[in-house]
């Protein structure tokens, strides 16, 4: 009787409410960079990758179509294409028909956090020759599949993806893959360059406020699934160039002292004015750097495509 009560009274958190805890309780206070992948902020995500300020997309769309065919052929051509964080995964169609084009067919196995995104690139990308196996769930959740895909497997981690991690993480997530993977299988790793701060900046900061308002949606979702109670309009979205460390920072800044409630987590946030909820970070590295990222995580990297500009690098990389 007592649990029934209980579980009316308090519905089970999710998977992710302790991760919300630890940052939003530590200093500086931050958000999970996952949680900004809800439904809606995955359209207004999928909206940023269209902006005329941000040329991430467009650049590594460009490099992947004129190397397809090289990736595909390198890669064995692979039986099971892999993609973390894929999304809707519109850049990947290049790689995968290239791949079928030469082995009659493939398995594409994509992962994000996102159902919404995932169903999108389902409908998109399978056909004859391609089947599409979704899974939602974080990068660590594609470590055990990996194991038992038939081989040669294609990696992909695109989307400048890893520079969202840092050093430390995109290290720890690489390793972790290549661990997952035998030897003759290979990663593409696609990856953000260093570039002028008036280059940058723009594309995490648009002036149409597309990314302000993906940012303050995980405020929304917050309040709707932990009862918490955000006023979106009293946050800015701030984006920022640590040159020091070489990344964007991003996050929301408190316009005024308030206090916020989180019931479900039995927690009350007193919040000073000009304060900052970090939300995500972007890295640039070299590709020397990234080079450097790829063979510390046990892989040989092999070949690096740029585009004109040298804005962008797609690296194909193998397990030894
Ligand atoms: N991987 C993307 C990047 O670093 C993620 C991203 C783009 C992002 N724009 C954003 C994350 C704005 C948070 C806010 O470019």
């Amino acid at each position: 009787m007592f649990q029934v009560t209980q579980l009316i009274a308090a519905p089970p958190l999710p998977d992710w409410a302790e991760d919300v805890r630890r940052g939003l309780t530590a200093s500086p206070r931050r958000l999970p960079a996952y949680l900004l992948y809800d439904a809606r902020g995955s359209a207004l995500f999928e909206a940023i990758t269209q902006l005329p300020e941000y040329y991430l997309t467009r650049t590594e769309r460009a490099i992947l179509r004129a190397h397809a065919s090289t990736i595909a052929t390198h890669s064995g051509p692979a039986a099971s294409v892999v993609e973390l964080g894929a999304g809707t995964a519109t850049k990947t169609r290049v790689v995968l028909d290239a791949v079928r084009a030469i082995r009659g067919s493939v398995a594409f196995h994509p992962i994000d956090v996102s159902r919404d995104a995932l169903d999108t690139a389902t409908r998109a990308l399978g056909g004859p020759g391609i089947s599409v196996h979704p899974l939602v769930g974080r990068y660590e959740d594609a470590l055990p599949l990996l194991d038992g895909l038939p081989g040669p497997r294609l990696v992909l981690f695109i989307g400048s993806s890893a520079g969202n991690l840092g050093p430390v993480g995109a290290l720890r997530l690489l390793t972790r893959v290549r661990r997952s993977l035998v030897r003759g299988d290979c990663l593409v790793l696609g990856a953000d360059l260093p570039k002028k701060p008036g280059v940058l900046l723009p594309a995490y900061d648009d002036a149409a406020g597309v990314t302000a308002a993906f940012e303050k949606n995980v405020l929304v979702r917050l309040n709707r699934e932990l009862g918490a109670d955000f006023e979106p309009d009293a946050f800015e979205y701030r984006a920022t160039w640590d040159a020091r460390a070489s990344c964007v920072r991003m996050g929301l800044e408190s316009l005024r002292a308030q206090t916020v409630h989180l019931p479900a987590l039995g927690l009350t946030l007193r919040l000073a004015r000009g304060e900052h909820v970090e939300t995500e970070r972007s890295y640039k590295w070299s590709t020397h750097v990234q080079q450097q990222l790829l063979a510390r995580a046990g892989f040989k990297p092999e070949r690096v495509f740029t585009d004109a500009r040298g804005w962008f690098a797609v690296h194909l990389a193998r397990v030894p």
